[in-house]
């Protein structure tokens, strides 16, 4: 039998992604009114094994609260004290953990690398952040946009700097949940061209960030330097310019525009303080919690398993 892997969100049809929202929005009312059913324990019994090969605030601290909530436990595991870390091929330990623990989220480098996992896991895998796409931040952000603003169907969102994981993410986000994109990214730095030209449908490549943003319901940025890119600081500070989200810029978007960030945020760079800042735009804080109940969603459906 195959095992339903999250590598992206093409791994889930657009129902079950949108029904995977619905739960998590549930999920949260039910841990805030305190009638969330602890003694149910959904996850009792169960083990998440987390694979970190880079930093992370909110994905580790989202996962394990989150099955500590659902009654199951996680462990984490960084290169430093695995066997991964000493050149264990990622195969084997791809078939040891998944012997031994129900679901494992993995944090890596390439891509390329996840799938090779998933490939040798008997259990479901979870990407956590490749250099290609962040999946679980996107159930988040769909989740913060439908609980301010209602469904994003048919909704423009605005794409601001870097092509980066974010970015694609969102260029697969715009298929399966029926929203259309406008990517603003200086030259050089657009996300890739074969998965641009397979979802042309519903993506606008802008030159400029004020003609993505133009009339947009949300707009969004991320980092211009992401991890592993730490040498290219400098040189990538100076290809951004003109692509920082401020006031000036959202003053162009619709009215009600939202703006997120998937943090962490470098103020008076892709963003300015004041409207990181400002609650009249910026949900961030809602869209970090919401990783929490989003990722609760994802385990218990891969799981198969209900709360
Ligand atoms: N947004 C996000 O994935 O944050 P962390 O790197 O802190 O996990
Ligand atoms: N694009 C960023 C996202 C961090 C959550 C990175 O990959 O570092």
């Amino acid at each position: 039998m195959s095992v339903q892997h999250f590598l992206t969100l093409s791994d889930l049809s657009g129902d079950t992604l949108k029904s995977l929202i619905a739960d998590a929005i549930r999920l949260k009312k039910a841990l805030k009114n305190n009638t969330s059913n602890a003694a149910a324990r959904p996850m009792q019994g169960k083990v998440l094994g987390m694979i970190f090969e880079k930093a992370s605030t909110r994905t580790r601290v989202s996962f394990e609260a989150g099955m500590a909530q659902l009654g199951g436990d996680a462990i984490f595991l960084s290169p430093n004290d695995t066997q991964l870390g000493r050149g264990e091929p990622i195969e084997d330990t791809a078939r040891v953990l998944s012997r031994m623990v129900d679901l494992i989220m993995v944090r890596t480098f390439a891509h390329e690398r996840i799938e090779t996992f998933a490939q040798h896991s008997s259990v479901p895998v979870i990407n956590a952040l490749t250099e290609d796409y962040h999946p679980c931040q996107l159930l988040a952000d769909i989740q913060t946009y439908v609980e301010h603003r209602g469904d994003i169907a048919g909704k423009t969102v605005a794409w601001v700097g870097d092509g980066n994981n974010m970015c694609q993410s969102y260029i697969k986000a715009a298929a399966q949940f029926d929203f259309k994109l406008r990517i603003a990214c200086p030259e050089g730095y657009q996300p890739n061209t074969e998965l641009l030209s397979s979802h042309a449908d519903r993506i606008v490549i802008c030159n400029q960030a004020q003609q993505a943003v133009d009339g947009a319901h949300l707009v969004v940025t991320d980092t211009w330097a992401s991890m592993g890119q730490e040498e290219e600081k400098k040189n990538r500070q100076l290809a951004f310019a003109g692509f920082q989200v401020n006031h000036e810029l959202m003053a162009l978007a619709d009215q009600e525009a939202l703006f997120m960030h998937c943090l962490p945020a470098y103020r008076g760079l892709e963003v300015s303080a004041e409207l990181l800042e400002d609650p009249r735009y910026s949900v961030v804080w809602d869209e970090a919690e919401n990783r929490l109940h989003a990722q609760k969603a994802l385990m218990l459906y891969l799981l198969n398993t209900q709360a």
